[in-house]
């Protein structure tokens, strides 16, 4: 098949992964015979810094050319002053707003080949596979705030309507549906009112799906239950700024936050794709990020914008492999350990991306 994909590296060691998340593609590309185009364009700070926008329009309309977009990472110390009028960050949100990507799918899963790594003990982690449906266009994150934040108040508002409720609800019933059958979805109904209109409205989107066996948890709880019990989670539905919040933590599951990607969908096929990681600018330029969350992302990009199940699947079970020989990256490396820098650890992968391997 012939595909174009956009490519926004971004900041920090954005562009560094990128770039083997790519050269995977590239090989995918030729080795089941399809033809991917690339082109990059700007986000985040620096954009900023070449054009004094975060997301400028150029970048927009490239993005609409694309079949789906593959992102790095937007931010660092050089634009974070809080008094800032224009923030890397921005541009990621008017990105994901723009496109509609409401419905953002965050799979965490634990890697035995790492479990001596990960702080949880082993045990907890056995057989973890959880997948995380995120709001992406809602909640706090997009409503009404005090936009002079230098007075004695600021605020933001958490607002969700009943519609924004259920498309997301829909695609997270459809996921358990596809897998276990159980979902968990999570709010602070004890608390807030948006958070009521939450729970009533899955429970109305509820009825469609009698086969799916749903449960309510509060944010703080199931925060705890995340550490606890993570085994027994499936499917778990939650806000914007929850869903940002317990994926962070989740990602301690997985070993590490260089493990885990992302897809930020609408209703169509379009999507972006990025790791769930920030620009880690305390590492960027050194050739030692981890890439598999990235590399694992452009897998979800085949699987959900191109369709490509079998070159997802061969992406993933590559990772898998490499990681059961031992290779490592310094984040998941055992103390003492040696590790691979970011383009040898993408050696690897590359090397073990075959039509029809099996680990
Ligand atoms: C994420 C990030 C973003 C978010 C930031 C960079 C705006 O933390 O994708 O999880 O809060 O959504
Ligand atoms: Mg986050």
């Amino acid at each position: 098949m012939q595909a174009k994909i956009v490519t926004l590296p971004g900041d920090g060691i954005g562009p560094e992964i990128v770039a083997q998340a790519v050269r995977v593609l590239r090989h995918v590309a030729s080795t089941y015979g399809h033809t991917f185009t690339f082109e990059e364009a700007m986000i985040g700070g620096c954009a900023i810094d070449a054009v004094g926008n975060p997301l400028p329009d150029s970048t927009l309309a490239t993005c609409a050319t694309a079949d789906a977009v593959l992102l790095g990472a937007v931010g660092g110390p050089k634009w974070s002053d809080p008094t800032a009028p224009v923030r890397p960050e921005q541009g990621l949100l008017k990105l994901r707003q723009h496109f509609d990507l409401f419905a953002n799918l965050r799979p965490v899963k634990s890697y035995p080949a790492l479990a001596k790594h990960a702080p949880l003990r082993a045990d907890l982690l056995e057989g973890v596979d959880i997948l995380f449906v995120r709001e992406l266009t809602g909640d706090v994150y997009f409503g009404p705030r005090t936009e002079q934040g230098d007075g004695d108040r600021a605020w933001d508002t958490m607002i969700y309507t009943v519609e924004e409720v259920r498309r997301v609800a829909r695609v997270a019933f459809e996921a358990a549906r596809r897998r276990s059958g159980r979902l968990v979805s999570v709010d602070k109904a004890n608390v807030l009112a948006s958070m009521r209109l939450w729970r009533r409205t899955v429970n109305e989107v509820a009825k469609e799906y009698p086969d799916v066996k749903l449960e309510h948890v509060l944010v703080d709880a199931c925060a705890m239950y995340l550490m606890r019990y993570p085994a027994q989670y499936d499917v778990v539905l939650a806000g914007n700024l929850f869903g940002d919040i317990l994926t962070d933590e989740a990602s301690v599951l997985a070993g590490s936050l260089g493990m885990l990607p992302s897809a930020s969908l609408n209703n169509g096929t379009f999507g972006v794709y990025e790791p769930i990681h920030g620009s880690a600018p305390d590492i960027a330029g050194k050739g030692i990020a981890n890439p598999i969350a990235t590399i694992l992302s452009a897998a979800m990009l085949l699987r959900h914008s191109l369709k490509l199940e079998q070159e997802a699947q061969a992406i993933e079970q590559a990772v898998d492999t490499v990681l059961l020989s031992g290779a490592r990256t310094a984040d998941i490396a055992d103390p003492g350990s040696p590790s691979l820098g970011t383009v040898e650890f993408t050696d690897q992968v590359i090397a073990h991306v075959r039509p029809g391997v099996r680990v």
